[in-house]
Formats: structure tokens, sequence, C-alpha cells
């Protein structure tokens, strides 16, 4: 079928045409934001999910659902390499803007937006990426005392005031929140239990691999009471058949059942599995219904896909012995494996491998789901290396 008229959207944070599946996660945030405007005693929510489940995506919508209802929010990602306060700076300072044309909001906002001066000019030192625009001199003694953990307490307290007497509320979204430094994290933690201590409307809405909630328990040990963290995972049955089907039956496309069936089982029920199936899928179909034999053809097609780009870019990113390390890791199968297994197919002693084994968590590729075991972040990953570095030559 004609391929500009395809509707599938496989990609990285590409929304969905169909997001399957979500309404309950979906739910879950529209209560917690609207309790928290509200001033009531509400947790933060960080969603937790392998590589391309649809952390991404969610998280946007969930912003558009918060933003549809008078929730003023901001939304940022968490590179590897910029410190929180560079990247939190700018979108705070664009949200206070906001606030401060808000008439009965608009003395807090000014203040907050003094409070993010002395904060930036404080912290420029220690983080040197830290580019902000200001619009208002610094208040001595608000946000300035040049350590993290008390500044950002200090800003998010007048930030959630000016959010207060606007009548609304701020959620922070946060993206790929794994990847912020433990300090930092510690200094969030801190200044968002401050705010909810003060029954303040300022929430944080993240989502992370499933690391993160390890990395906030080691970065405060609180942590774990303060957040709740919902999984974001392969889709059920029925919500993957609907992610598939309904963009196809919007159009006056059919699926035939074997066909459903057959990509509910090829993609594990994964969201951008299920894309890239679905993609491939109508571009192998002459005319509806998609049956069973286009699926077919769709699977070599989408596989080869997927090794191209999902699964290619992070092996792209490894070293040699990181890529061995994955490739021992995919030779006894999906996981979760224990380091001495690990190690074993390698012929080296644990200890050597942990640096390795490090890099790789810090990398995202893999995490550690309970003490000595190893666990692949990207779901199929270990079918892939198998493809990839295919016979015995990187035992060696
Ligand atoms: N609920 C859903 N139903 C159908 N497709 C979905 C759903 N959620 C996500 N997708 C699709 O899955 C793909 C991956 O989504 P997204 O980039 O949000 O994942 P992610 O969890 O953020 O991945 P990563 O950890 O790599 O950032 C996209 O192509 C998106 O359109
Ligand atoms: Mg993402």
């Amino acid at each position: 079928m004609d391929p500009v008229t395809n509707p599938y959207a496989p990609g990285a944070g590409t929304p969905p045409p169909e997001l399957a599946g979500r309404d309950e996660l979906r739910e879950t945030i529209r209560i917690a934001l609207a309790r928290v405007r509200a001033g009531r005693p509400t947790k933060s929510v960080l969603m937790v999910g392998l590589r391309g489940v649809g952390k991404t995506v969610l998280l946007d919508r969930m912003r558009e659902d918060a933003e549809a209802s008078g929730i003023h929010t901001i939304r940022v990602e968490a590179p590897e390499s910029r410190s929180l306060p560079a990247i939190l700076a700018p979108q705070l300072r664009q949200a206070l803007l906001r606030l401060s044309r808000i008439a009965k909001a608009t003395e807090f906002a000014q203040r907050a937006l003094r409070g993010l001066a002395g904060f930036a000019k404080a912290l420029k030192m220690k983080y040197q990426d830290i580019e902000v625009g200001l619009d208002f001199e610094p208040e001595p003694g608000l946000a300035d005392n040049g350590d993290l953990e008390h500044d950002l307490q200090a800003l998010l307290e007048v930030t959630g005031s000016a959010a207060k007497a606007a009548g609304t509320a701020l959620a922070i979204f946060v993206d790929e929140l794994q990847y912020v430094e433990e300090e930092e994290l510690a200094a969030l933690i801190t200044a968002l239990h401050r705010a909810a201590q003060r029954s303040l409307p300022v929430v944080l809405v993240g989502a992370g691999l499933p690391q993160l909630p390890g990395r906030m328990g080691r970065a405060k040990s609180y942590a774990e009471r303060l957040f709740d963290f919902p999984q974001v995972g392969a889709l059920s049955a029925a919500a993957a058949r609907i992610a598939i089907a309904k963009p196809a039956s919007d159009q006056g496309v059919e699926v035939t059942e074997d066909a459903l069936q057959r990509i509910v089982q090829e993609t594990h029920r994964y969201p951008y599995f299920l894309q890239e199936w679905g993609k491939h899928a109508w571009d192998a179909t002459k005319a509806s219904p998609i049956a069973l034999h286009d699926v077919e053809l769709a699977s070599q097609a989408a596989i080869a896909a997927l090794d191209e780009s999902f699964f290619r870019v992070r092996f792209d990113r490894l070293t040699p012995l990181e890529k061995r390390y994955l490739r021992a890791m995919a030779e006894l199968g999906p996981g979760p494996h224990r380091s001495g297994d690990i190690s074993d197919q390698l012929d080296r002693e644990v200890t050597s491998l942990g640096p390795t084994r490090s890099q790789l968590i810090a990398k995202g590729m893999i995490w550690s789901p309970s003490h000595g075991d190893t666990a692949f972040t990207v779901p199929l990953f270990d079918e892939f290396m198998r493809r990839i570095m295919p016979g015995n030559d990187w035992k060696q």
C-alpha cells in the first residue's frame, strides 16, 4: 500500500498513531497533578522501563494532558554530559515569565526570577554550562549560596509559591533521569521533599531506565518513600493488537487475525517493535487486508531495519571489550545473568571485568536488577548480539 499514507511511526520519541495501553498511567498522573494543585500530599512519579517501551512519548502526552487542564509545565531531557541546573534554569525562567503575567502571581514570580538570577550566578563557578537570561537583579540571600542542594531548594520554594498564587501547579517533566549525577539527583530530591512538606504545588514527573530507582535510593535513602516508580513495559496482548489494528482501520485497512497474532508474537508486544512491524507490514501489503504472508515478508525487513537503527546506534557506541562483554551475556540468553557466568564465558576473572561492566551501566546498556545480576536495558538485545557477532571469535 502507499508508503505515503503509512501511519506507523517507528522512532525515538515519535508519537505513535495510537498510544495504546497507557490510559491507566495517564490517569495516575492526572490525579497526582490535580492533587498537588489542590495542595494535597502527592508523590512525584518516575516511570521506569527499558529502551523503546514508550516512556518519552508517554511523558509528552502527559504533559499535553497537564497543559490542557491549566497546569504549568516544563520539560527537559537529561543528556549524558550537561548538568541538571544548566538544563533546568532556562526552562524555569520560561515558566516563571509565564506565571509573572498572571496578575495574582506577578510579585511571587518576579521574586522567583530574582532567585533564579542568584541561583545562576552563584552556581556558575561549579556548573559552567549554566546559561540563562537574567530578567531581574538577584536578591541577596535568595538561592545564592553556591551550594546546589540549598539553592535548588530555595528556588523551587519561591517558584512553588508563584504557582500557588496563580492557582496552578508546576509539573517538571524530566526524561532520561538516570543520566543525572547522583549529587544533582540528591539536590532535586531534597528540593521536592521540601516543597511537598510546605504543600507547595511543585511535582516531578520523570522517566528513565530501570536503574533509576536504585540511583535515587543511593542519592537519598528516603527517596523510595517520596516517589512512585510505575513500570512501563511491553503492552498487553490486547493493547498491542490495538496499536496495530486501529491506525490501519482508521484508513479503511483491515488486519487479519493470524497476521495480528504473528505481529504480537514477533514483537514481544514492545512498542518500538510494534511500530517497526506495522510499518513494514503496511509497505509489504498490496491491498487490504494485511495478511499473514505480508507479515512474514515484513518480518525480515523489520529485523533488518532494527539492526540498522535501534540496535545499531547502541552497538556503535561500544568499545571492543564492551561488545565482547555483551556478546558473552547474549550467549547465556535474555538474562538477567550472574557476573560470574558472564566472566566464565570470556575465561576471565569477575574483578577484571568490573570496569567494563561499570562503563556499560554508565552508558545505559545494562543494569543490575539485584546484587551481582546483570540485565540488558534494550529488549531483545541478546538476539541482536548473536546476529551481529556470530560464531565464537568473540571468546578470544
Ligand atoms: N503505547 C504505545 N503504543 C504504540 N506505540 C508506542 C506506544 N508507546 C510508544 N510507542 C512507539 O514506540 C517507539 C518508542 O517510543 P519512545 O521513544 O517513547 O520510547 P522510550 O521508552 O522513550 O525509549 P528510549 O528509552 O530509547 O528513549 C516510538 O516509535 C513510539 O511511537
Ligand atoms: Mg525516550
